[in-house]
């Protein structure tokens, strides 16, 4: 072959090359052009083939033209691989952006129930006095729930609570006192207790202001030395920082079978502040809450020797607390399941 000859064979070879890679496109025609015009079988490798034959004196410039056709085609395959990789990072660009001027989007923050704003409002308070926290169940023994509580069988006062008998000794607890015998006999005769007990109860009342299930928050301290001026002071500050501190306290005697001596504990009204209004049925005052000093029987009846220590107690209705805080008017807003009421009290 002569050297012109073999020019054009490498001219029409680049040519050709060069209609065919304008075809690429992806990784894998890439990789078949390289095959084609570079690999083991191409033109090119045949064309070295060749030299064997070619004449000694004319074999540098024969390896000269060929180097010329290698190099020309590797040109063409590594633009080619540059172009199509800078496309592949122009699309990644592409899809990755971010547009910071977006707006976001709108996220609902939830809200509290009045309930349970009113436990967490009322335990922080005591746990900051240094109680703690017990528990019951909602189904309970009639001993718990009547007896140890010193309201035994056939006794007039538990008609003050109309429960739910469930049979076989069980009710549906009628008020959280019964924790407080669950949380005597636990202690063993040995005190101090200092505990409150939020939890629902239940009893057979339906109006505006009681429904058959309800929530109380039950209070119990037993020591060598509680007094009751040391119960009187506790329920002033928990009234004050329920309900503010311009609110007057005013302790009215009461009886509970529990208690001895017993108290209810009304709070000036806030809305008319005392002069008389609708919400405190013009008497100037709302009451709020039950307590008084733990009955020696009680003591006794739970394992706590009533000559060494003394006892007081409380129980205050979360719901009338909920209800005169929100302004709420009817109890049963309380147990339904009204997003939107529920969204009133949100904080924003
Ligand atoms: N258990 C009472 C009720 O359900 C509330 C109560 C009154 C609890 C006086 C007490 C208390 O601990 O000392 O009406």
């Amino acid at each position: 072959m002569t050297k012109e000859e073999f020019q054009n064979l490498a001219k029409r070879e680049i040519e050709e090359a060069k209609k065919e890679v304008s075809q690429v496109v992806d990784e894998s025609s890439l990789n078949a052009f390289k095959g084609k015009y570079l690999g083991k079988k191409s033109h090119l490798t045949s064309y070295y083939a060749l030299m064997k034959e070619v004449a000694p004196a004319e074999k540098k410039e024969f390896g000269m033209e060929l180097n010329n056709l290698r190099s020309a085609l590797s040109e063409l395959l590594s633009a080619k691989q540059k172009e199509l990789a800078d496309k592949a990072l122009a699309e990644k660009l592409e899809k990755e952006k971010v547009d910071i001027t977006r707006p976001g989007y709108h996220a609902t923050l939830g809200s509290k129930h009045p309930f349970y704003a009113v436990i967490d409002d009322v335990t922080d308070f005591f746990l900051g006095l240094g109680y703690t926290v017990a528990d019951g169940p909602e189904v309970e023994t009639d001993e718990n729930n009547f007896e140890l509580m010193n309201i035994p069988k056939d006794h007039p006062a538990r008609d003050m609570q109309d429960s739910f008998s469930l049979g076989d000794n069980l009710v549906l607890r009628s008020h959280t006192s019964a924790v407080q015998a669950r949380v005597m006999k636990a202690a063993k005769g040995v005190g101090p207790i200092k505990v409150i007990c939020p939890g629902k109860v239940y009893r057979r009342d339906n109006d505006a202001t009681h429904s058959p299930e309800f929530g109380q928050i039950e209070g119990l301290v037993i020591s060598e030395d509680a007094t009751f001026s040391n119960l009187l002071e506790t329920l002033t500050l928990l009234l004050r920082h329920l309900f503010g501190e311009k609110r007057e306290v005013r302790f009215r005697p009461s009886f509970f079978p529990f208690t001895e001596p017993s108290v209810e504990a009304d709070i000036s009204c806030f809305e008319c502040n005392g002069k008389g209004c609708a919400l405190c049925k013009h008497t100037g005052w709302i009451e709020i809450l039950g307590s008084g000093m733990v009955h020696p029987n009680v003591l006794r009846l739970n394992g706590f020797d009533d000559k060494k220590y003394r006892g007081y107690a409380f129980g205050i209705g979360i719901d009338r607390v909920a209800m005169l805080k929100y302004g709420i008017d009817d109890i049963k807003r309380l147990y339904t399941d009204d997003v939107a009421f529920v969204e009133q009290f949100r904080k924003e």
